[in-house]
């Protein structure tokens, strides 16, 4: 099995987890996007979904898949999504495709987090993959001087402007032992919206894609 096959096969082993008649949290990526299009077969056995992106509010949309505003909903059952990274307590790097701000404010309302991912995300310290921090375009300077000062080697990602009007530092080099307490830390700089670490609340259930199948771990 190919990446994508995994992707595929991880993406629709969680609909199981989509309750009837409900509005569901959807994220943000091309894990996300196999979701999405296998939640169409089951459009009309959901009330509708809220899109972590318009990227994903526009593929929903596109399968007559109704949409909600966050602000219309006080709670969700489930919300899905992929990651870019996940380690064995369920905390995960997310905001490859930009849209952390908003996937952590979905998912926040949601009473459960379903990680999607494949094999390859699944690693014992996180911060390989470069730590995604969403920043207000005017503290681009003062923030990636803030986070130099962490230990980190921010890059800008130029060409990049998220759903929200802000830009994007990836930190590099990174070897993450204690993510919740860096979640916080960085999340008090000023000129931080938010940043890609998922550890305050981790998922609470990781879907993982291998070639031997979809093995499924809940905390
Ligand atoms: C989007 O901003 C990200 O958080 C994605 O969920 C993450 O990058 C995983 O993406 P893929 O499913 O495309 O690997």
């Amino acid at each position: 099995m190919n990446q994508d096959e995994l992707k595929q096969a991880v993406a629709l082993a969680a609909l199981v987890y989509v309750p009837e008649g409900e509005i569901i949290g959807v994220g943000t990526g091309s894990t996300a996007n196999f979701f999405i299009d296998g939640l169409a077969g089951m459009r009309d056995r959901i009330r509708g979904a809220v899109a972590s992106s318009e990227a994903s509010a526009k593929r929903l949309a596109a399968h007559g898949i109704p949409l909600f505003d966050l602000n219309e909903v006080e709670s969700m059952p489930v919300y899905v999504d992929g990651a870019d990274e996940i380690d064995a307590g369920f905390c995960m790097i997310k905001g490859g495709g930009a849209a952390l701000t908003r996937e952590k404010i979905v998912s926040s309302v949601a009473r459960r987090f379903v990680c999607i991912a494949d094999a390859s995300k699944k690693v014992p310290v996180l911060g390989k993959f470069p730590l995604p921090v969403e920043v207000i375009p005017l503290a681009r300077a003062h923030v990636a001087r803030a986070l130099t000062a962490l230990g980190g080697r921010p890059v800008w990602r130029e060409g990049v402007v998220t759903d929200n009007g802000n830009i994007i530092l990836d930190v590099h080099g990174l070897a993450i032992a204690e993510p919740a307490r860096l979640e916080a830390e960085i999340n008090q700089i000023v000129g931080v919206v938010t940043n890609g670490l998922f550890a305050v609340r981790p998922a609470e259930v990781l879907l993982l894609g291998t070639p031997e199948g979809v093995q499924v771990f809940e905390r």
